[in-house]
């Protein structure tokens, strides 16, 4: 049984725009499965419908087998943390604390749980220092960060990002990595998000979704995916640097591995010019 599955999910937004077409998405337990596709491809919309903000206009979404029903949706929003892709819309406590407090305070979990889950979460992304201060007054990558902590807290079996990097400079890009990948080693998450950065997929994920005009139009391994270079610009996505590279050296008759991330190529070009480094 998959954790998530849309069947033949469609969506059309009240102004008639079908934002969801068919889509046939699965989520086996532990997976790490990016969702890319250009602005208005249907990302946002598709994963508002893992925790049932949206319901189908047509088609099904199953949560470890049942569809969501008022009956189990406080389970549902257990079990699938959805973090929103402008933070704006998740965070409206007077403290960062009292905030990343609010989702496992509403699960009616006991005062000093609580109070270790949030500086777990705060710990996690990065943030303690920032635990009184006033959300609002957070510049954008910090609030991302309190969005994060708040569905963390919550310790949900499924985690769902949706463009999770969008605002985080570097060094925050570099911290997502870890503890996303931290996460799901350590507590077998499975990881959903969505992003326009690809460099950033082969880093944490092991399935791809590509999405356009609200169809998914290629899935499958990283391997399979960005070996479509011309499927992935006709789309208007890319192929990340790394195996770009790579792929051009092999072309010119350079015998080098496959890579995907900085540590794969690392290991690629040790094991190929080695001996002669
Ligand atoms: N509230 C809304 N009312 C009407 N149409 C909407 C609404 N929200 C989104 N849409 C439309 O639905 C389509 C899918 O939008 P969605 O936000 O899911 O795309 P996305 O892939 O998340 O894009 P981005 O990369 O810009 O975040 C777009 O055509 C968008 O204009
Ligand atoms: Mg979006």
């Amino acid at each position: 049984m998959h954790l998530i599955e849309t069947r033949d999910l469609s969506y059309v937004y009240s102004d008639h725009v079908r934002a969801l077409d068919s889509i046939n998405f699965v989520a086996p337990r532990n997976a790490r499965i990016a969702v890319i596709g250009s602005n208005g491809a249907g990302k946002s919309t598709l994963f508002k419908h893992f925790n049932g903000i949206f319901r189908p206009t047509s088609g099904s979404v199953l949560i470890r087998g049942e569809p969501i029903t008022k009956e189990n949706i406080r389970e549902v929003r257990k079990f699938v943390g959805l973090v929103f892709q402008h933070p704006d819309d998740q965070i409206f406590s007077p403290t960062v604390e009292q905030d990343v407090a609010f989702g496992p305070t509403n699960l009616g979990l006991d005062e000093e749980i609580v109070h270790h889950r949030v500086h777990e979460a705060l710990k996690i992304v990065g943030i303690e220092h920032l635990a009184h201060r006033v959300p609002h007054h957070l510049s954008g990558g910090e609030k991302k960060r309190v969005a994060i902590a708040g569905v963390i807290a919550m310790e949900p079996q499924v985690l769902v990002l949706d463009e999770p990097t969008a605002g985080l400079d570097p060094q925050g890009v570099s911290d997502l990595n870890i503890f996303i990948n931290s996460l799901s080693a350590k507590y077998g998450m499975t990881v959903i998000f969505s992003t326009h950065d690809v460099a950033l997929v082969p880093e944490i994920a092991d399935y791809i979704y590509v999405m356009h005009k609200g169809k998914i139009v290629a899935e499958g391994t990283i391997d399979h995916v960005f070996m479509q270079p011309e499927m992935l610009k006709s789309y208007r996505l890319d192929v990340p640097v790394i195996p770009r590279l790579i792929k051009n050296l092999r072309d010119s008759g350079i015998v080098v591995s496959m890579a995907y991330t900085f540590e794969e190529a690392r290991q690629s070009f040790l094991y190929a010019f080695g001996k002669r480094l």
